[in-house]
């Protein structure tokens, strides 16, 4: 590799860094991607520019393919369909991961390795594959069950974290063997059947966490991605691979342990594929007493013409809806007349991290009024009216006062808490969760049922 090429990775490197750093605020989120966008390229360019490459008949056609693919589809993505896109980006890096790696092994040039060398680059080859087919069918499963064609309940099948284990010691045993006679005729049935038993280890984790640990599994799924980009890295030799491997994989993984603190979930449970979690918790519905008040537009506004505090709580249903535009002209048509508008933001809220800051900054919401979880939630107390725009699993009070719902535990907006608190949404059905909610039937509670958007634009003609 020439030296150019190790300068431009290095480059390439910085840039990652930096578009890690910017993408951990809304003020510097747009320069970070910029950024990511700039260490690509450099990357790309550079990868092509060595001079072992050589083969530009198959990789220029295969570049504008992918080229071509990715664009299409980021143009056509809607926001609510992120998630999924992403855990479906991550099952190519996994089956990049599986298929590099097994590259590798029948790549001629290996043979002629040996000693320590020989024994790293199959560990690396071992491992490639393992870690990319894990994340491959893992990220499959995720994809169907956010995008609805899998269902999204826990598979439970009995003995399921003891099947784990003896998948998982049946391939390091294989892994020992094939170290040893690396060309055996039998290794390469090894790392077939490990190949195999990978997938099903990737399916079987995935497949048994429930719908309201998603959000973290497609978090860990990207960690896992990076330590299959690190794996291929070390394969290859390219130290760019290594770094853009580890700062994902890292990432990817504080991302899911903080996730996991904002929904009150242990992390190895979750990556354990839900272990320890209580096969007891399941029970979707529960005995809900009581009616809902269901009010209409001239109501609500009178109510907000009294308010002199209120909070907005944001949910996926906003994001629906495609209602942020109409919550920024009710937050200016409330300021105007001398109201405290603020807005509480759940770290789950919507189908991505962040989906709500997202939204909110793009109608032009002010910064200063959108507020953590932590930051608003012993207010609720002293605020008139909370105005609950299209979300659901992240205001349950269940989550807080009933020990065996299935999102018991979950940290959530205790909206309950304000004078009034108004609803948003278009019936009493439940939400991501699939559980259902109390709020609607409490006596401080208002249903204004309807697309949020249209409900909203009602609310502004009466004011
Ligand atoms: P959810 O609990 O998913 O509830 C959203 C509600 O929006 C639904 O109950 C639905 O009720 C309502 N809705 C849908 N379309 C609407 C429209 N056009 N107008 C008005 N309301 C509409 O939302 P949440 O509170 O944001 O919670 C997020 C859930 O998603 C959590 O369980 C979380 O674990 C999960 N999750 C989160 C992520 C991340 S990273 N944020 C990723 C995957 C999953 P109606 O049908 O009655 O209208």
């Amino acid at each position: 590799m020439s030296g150019v090429v190790y300068v431009a990775y290095l480059l390439a490197a910085v840039f990652f860094i930096l578009s890690l750093k910017g993408l951990s605020s809304h003020e510097t989120a747009k320069a970070g991607n910029y950024y990511g966008m700039a260490g690509m390229a450099i990357a790309i360019i550079a990868t092509i520019a060595d001079p072992s490459v050589t083969r530009y008949w198959l990789l220029i056609p295969a570049i504008a393919i992918g080229a071509y693919v990715g664009v299409q589809k980021a143009r056509a993505v809607e926001m609510t369909e992120m998630p999924q896109l992403i855990a479906l980006l991550h099952s190519f890096v996994g089956l990049a991961a599986v298929l590099i790696s097994w590259a590798g092994y029948l790549d001629p040039k290996a043979i002629t390795l040996s000693g320590a060398a020989q024994t790293i680059h199959l560990v690396e080859i071992y491992l490639g594959i393992f870690i990319g087919a894990v994340t491959l069918t893992g990220s499959l499963i995720a994809w169907g069950k956010l995008n609805g064609n899998i269902s999204g309940k826990p598979l439970t099948l009995p003995f399921r974290h003891g099947l784990n284990a003896i998948a998982l010691l049946i391939c390091a045993a294989m892994l020992y063997y094939f170290i040893q006679h690396p060309h055996a005729g039998v290794s390469t049935f090894f790392l077939v059947l490990m190949t195999v038993i990978a997938l099903a280890i990737g399916l079987h984790l995935v497949a048994a966490i429930g719908g309201a640990d998603m959000p973290v599994v497609v978090s860990m799924l990207n960690s896992y991605s990076g330590w299959a980009a690190a794996a291929t890295g070390f394969m290859l030799g390219n130290d760019l691979l290594i770094v853009v491997g580890a700062l994902v994989g890292s990432s990817g993984a504080i991302l899911s342990y903080i996730m996991c603190k904002g929904m009150n979930r242990s992390f190895i449970s979750v990556i354990m594929g839900g272990f320890g979690t209580d096969s007891t918790s399941t029970s979707t519905s529960s005995e809900i007493e009581g009616t809902a008040i269901e009010v209409f537009a001239p109501e609500v506004a009178d109510e907000l013409d009294s308010a002199k505090s209120v909070i907005i709580v944001p949910g996926f249903g906003m994001a629906v809806a495609h209602a942020q535009q109409a919550v920024k002209e009710l937050t200016e048509q409330l300021q105007s007349r001398g109201c405290k508008v603020r807005f509480g933001i759940h770290p789950v809220a919507g189908r991505l991290p962040g989906h709500m800051n997202v939204l909110l900054a793009e109608a032009n919401v002010p910064y200063d009024i959108v507020l953590e979880m932590d930051e608003i939630n012993d207010d609720f107390t002293s605020t008139d009216v909370v105005m609950v725009i299209g979300a659901n699993d992240t205001v349950n009070p269940d989550a807080m006062e009933k020990p065996d719902s299935p999102i018991a535990g979950m940290p959530v907006l205790k909206v309950w808490e304000a004078n009034t608190v108004i609803v948003l949404k278009r019936s009493l059905a439940s939400g991501y969760a699939g559980v259902e909610n109390p709020l609607f039937f409490r006596d401080n509670t208002r249903m204004l049922f309807g697309d949020a958007k249209e409900s909203l634009q009602q609310i502004l003609k009466e004011m």
